[in-house]
């Protein structure tokens, strides 16, 4: 087993890019679990199928089969021999992987890639369910917030960064919605690991948090 930070929390609380920024910094790998689910749920639009349907859900376990590869640093999925990485950010997709998530064989699969991935190498690991499912025994446990309306305009300004034209209180009402089904449903919900440390981003910049990361690194490497 490789050394392993866990981050878990809500979505648009920077998880993803701050691990990504940590992980280069620390000369660690940076897996993304999210994209894991949203490659099911890509699987799943590209097929018609929908995430209540339990006899697809099997059909689809067996049928599915993930890689994870890495080209110039970056994450790359392979759905069925397809790198579908580009194909897997958008809200279709986000909408659908919290659909998948709830299903039990789906995250079985999904949480046994990625115990995998960490025993191979130093990791950072992002998700809903990684300080208190996948690596229960991280060497550092994160839950990373920020409030709803911050996150709501995070993803607001990138959305309209890229010309994307929305509508701010939609997407603080589909943060709110994506909150509570991933804090609520009855397989490994979101929530904070007893002994994750606690950050608000709300207030603090990339960059803040990055250090924050590091600084709690070096202590706990240094005892
Ligand atoms: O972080 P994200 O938006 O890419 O995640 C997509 C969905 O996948 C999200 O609704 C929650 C789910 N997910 C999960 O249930 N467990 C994880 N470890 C990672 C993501």
């Amino acid at each position: 087993m490789g050394y392993s930070i866990a981050i878990d929390g809500p979505a648009g609380a920077g998880k993803s890019t701050i691990a990504r920024l940590t992980a280069e910094e620390l000369g660690m790998i940076y897996i993304d679990t999210g994209a894991m689910y949203r490659a099911v749920a890509y699987y799943f639009v590209k097929n018609g199928l929908c995430a209540e349907d339990e006899e697809a859900a099997r059909k689809a376990c067996k049928n599915i089969n993930i890689d994870v590869t890495y080209e110039n640093g970056a994450q790359q999925i392979i759905l069925n021999g397809e790198n579908i990485t580009s194909g897997l950010r958008n809200e279709e997709i986000g909408k659908m992987a919290s659909g998948v998530a709830k299903i039990g064989c789906i995250r079985e699969k999904l949480v046994d890639i990625q115990r995998k991935l960490a025993k191979k190498a130093d990791v950072i690991m992002d998700g809903r369910d990684i300080g208190t499912r996948v690596l229960p025994d991280a060497d550092i446990k994160i839950y990373l917030t920020a409030g709803v309306a911050v996150r709501a305009k995070r993803r607001y300004d990138e959305l309209t960064a890229k010309n994307i034209s929305c509508d701010i209180k939609e997407i603080e009402k589909d943060i709110e919605k994506r909150d509570y089904e991933d804090m609520h449903r009855a397989i490994s919900p979101l929530k904070r690991a007893d002994d994750a440390l606690l950050i608000d981003t709300s207030d603090m910049s990339i960059c803040q948090v990055v250090d924050k990361l590091k600084t709690i690194y070096g202590e706990r490497k240094n005892g």
